[in-house]
């Protein structure tokens, strides 16, 4: 079934949910430097998750399905080639320069909220600055193809015709999904598509936007972990996502942080 609210009372759930998954990752930017271990990044993510927050890392033991194990961490952490679900490690010290996905779901009162950014740690090169903002251009684009009545082929033409105008790739084998008392629910939200094309949205909806754009060639390979996702040509891979509510008029970003400026 499509992710959909019904009332006021699930959408002020939705709203508190996604808002809670921004503070964190508004909390851990000052922490992304080199030096520090992507699993120091995840404690302080867990803890404020759990112990401030008062809600649930939704990836910590998630299962994919019976052949795969459980996600052993909070967050997820992508650096450089690695495109998505990266598994923080103790061994994982970040170096001058690489550019890094958080990705944080929080569940808080039955309800997810799902939003992840990059950063840097130091200074980037200039095609690593590139790739970054084109993908949350990216994201941006999609957001503002949302509205009631607008279709799923629409989000995705509009992320990659520009990721495309600016040769970079986009990701296919993972996309966007429904999320509200489920983590992934239906729609499937692809970033590559035709305009006019695919599910028509309607008001109350309830999905994310998580467009993974590559330097290089689009096809990934997955670790012997099960989980981590990297560049087959292992150049840079970006990603960044958000949480939204399709409205008559637009989108409401359930995840916006404060130094956005977008609906929601
Ligand atoms: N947060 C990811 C998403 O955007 C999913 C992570 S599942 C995990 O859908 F198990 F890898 F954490
Ligand atoms: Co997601
Ligand atoms: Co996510």
């Amino acid at each position: 079934m499509v992710a959909r609210l019904i009332n006021e009372d699930e959408i002020a759930r939705m709203r508190e949910a996604g808002r809670l998954a921004a503070s964190v990752l508004e909390m851990i930017g000052e922490h992304v430097v080199p030096g520090v271990s992507t699993e120091h990044l995840n404690e302080l993510c867990h803890h404020m998750i759990v112990d401030e927050l008062d809600c649930i890392p939704a990836p910590l033991n998630y299962t994919n399905g019976p052949d795969t194990p459980p996600f052993p961490k909070s967050i997820c952490t992508s650096v450089n080639h690695v495109v998505c679900h990266g598994i923080p490690s103790e061994k994982k010290i970040l170096k001058k320069g690489d550019i890094v996905n958080i990705d944080v779901t929080v569940i808080r009162d039955g309800f997810h909220g799902d939003t992840s950014k990059m950063y840097f740690a130091g200074e980037p090169t200039v095609l690593a600055e590139r790739l970054v903002r084109v993908t949350q251009e990216c994201l941006y684009r999609g957001i503002e193809a949302v509205r009631a009545g607008a279709r799923l082929g629409d989000i995705g033409h509009a992320i990659q015709s520009h990721a495309e105008a600016n040769h970079f790739s986009v990701v296919r084998e993972f996309c966007g999904h429904g999320i509200g008392r489920r983590f992934h629910d239906e729609p499937q939200v692809v970033h590559y598509g035709r305009p006019n094309t695919g599910m028509v949205l309607e008001e109350g909806m309830t999905f994310t936007i998580e467009p993974m754009i590559n330097a290089g060639k689009r096809h990934v390979r997955i670790l012997p972990d099960h989980w981590t996702v990297v560049t087959k040509d292992h150049k840079l891979s970006a990603q960044w996502e958000h949480t939204i509510l399709v409205t008559t008029t637009g989108a409401e970003v359930l995840t916006r942080r404060a130094e956005e400026s977008l609906p929601g």
